[in-house]
């Protein structure tokens, strides 16, 4: 989290926190794996095919705002497969010559993960189209009428790539996937299950209904749910009796600064600039991103997905625009009308 955003507890982006108790509270089936049913169910059919053929799995892309399990799902795709996953994203490769050490290092049957595919510069992006359509690289040698190009064989291997951001793919590297899954927010009884199973591995008393209050204030998103159920063991563990009931879960949440919806003071500001600054909209993301002290990237990546999903915002080509509800949540007196719906 950057700067200022240090107190907010629902950005679904990970910080060195989360990062730290993930490893742990990862499933480690894809049975373990809660929700995302249609996700699941195909890619189990996928790695039963490539294990029957002998293959190795076709190229994936995992699509999704922040904190959905697309890196969760890649290490499930390796543990499936019973391949090594090896690691990697977008901004570390820099250039063309770290990716060609990245894949002739690979051995047959081996899952690369690559984070933030979105991110890769366009030379490092060529090395990789023949890499995975034929597990072949193209390398030049020498320079200028004197240089030639070799081609070396890769291993087989499966590539799983991941982004928040699947519009910003290349239309040529988009295609060479040949599996494209997208995940979406999660229910809140989904939820409730993921932090009831976390409860268990922390070793931390949860009643039902604290884990159903949590969920229904986690933006859908498993790693907001269990940063919050963190913080609230810490509420439990200081002021309470060290289990977490529902009295405790609320007031945490409250003390916490999340309201019932699971919306902090950046969505409260970010929908006020455009209700009551802008007359409900449409507004420019860069004015609301200036207003806001934010960069344009967190507030759409971010902040706007889940208001949208929950019908508070609408993106139109003019700009973004707060509905009637997101009025009506923050308790503003009605508008104009005409422009809310
Ligand atoms: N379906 C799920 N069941 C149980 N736990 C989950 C599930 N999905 C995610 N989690 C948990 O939520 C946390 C975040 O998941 P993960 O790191 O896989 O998200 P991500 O989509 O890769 O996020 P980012 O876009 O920031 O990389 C992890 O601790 C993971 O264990
Ligand atoms: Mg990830």
């Amino acid at each position: 989290m950057n700067g200022d955003d240090s107190g907010r507890f629902i950005d679904p982006r990970p910080v060195d926190d989360d990062l730290r108790h993930e490893a742990s509270l990862r499933p480690r089936t894809l049975a373990e794996f809660i929700g995302q049913e249609r996700v699941t169910r195909n890619l189990a059919v996928y790695l039963e095919a490539a294990r029957r053929r002998g293959r190795p799995l076709d190229h994936v892309l995992l699509a999704g705002p922040p904190g959905l399990g697309k890196t969760s799902l890649a290490h499930l795709v390796a543990a499936e497969l019973g391949a090594r996953l090896r690691t990697t994203s977008g901004p570390a490769i820099e250039r063309t010559g770290d990716l060609a050490a990245i894949l002739t290092h690979l051995e047959p049957g081996d899952v690369l993960f690559v984070d933030e595919i979105h991110r890769l510069g366009t030379a490092v992006e060529e090395i990789l189209y023949p890499a995975m359509e034929d597990f072949a690289l193209d390398l030049t040698i020498g320079q200028g009428p004197g240089a030639r190009s070799v081609r070396i064989e890769l291993p087989p291997f499966t590539l799983v790539g991941a982004t928040t951001r699947a519009g910003l793919l290349s239309a040529p590297l988009r295609d060479r996937f040949g599996i494209v899954e997208r995940l979406t927010f999660y229910g809140p009884e989904e939820l409730a299950i993921i932090l009831l199973r976390a409860a268990v591995r922390l070793e931390l008393e949860v009643e039902p209904e604290a884990a159903q209050e949590i969920a229904s204030r986690s933006r859908g998103t498993p790693r907001v749910a269990l940063r919050l159920l963190r913080r609230i063991r810490d509420f439990a563990l200081v002021e309470g009796n060290g289990r977490v009931d529902l009295p405790l879960a609320r007031e945490a949440l409250t003390r916490l600064g999340v309201d019932s919806l699971g919306l902090d003071h950046l969505d409260r500001r970010l929908l006020r600039v455009i209700l009551e600054d802008h007359g409900g909209g449409p507004v420019g993301l860069n004015t609301i991103a200036a207003a806001l002290g934010e960069e344009p990237d967190t507030i759409e990546d971010v902040a706007e997905p889940f208001l949208i999903q929950i019908g508070f915002l609408e993106r139109t080509p003019r700009g973004r625009c707060a509905t009637l509800r997101a009025r009506e949540h923050l308790g503003l007196p009605g508008g104009p009308g005409g422009l809310f719906r």
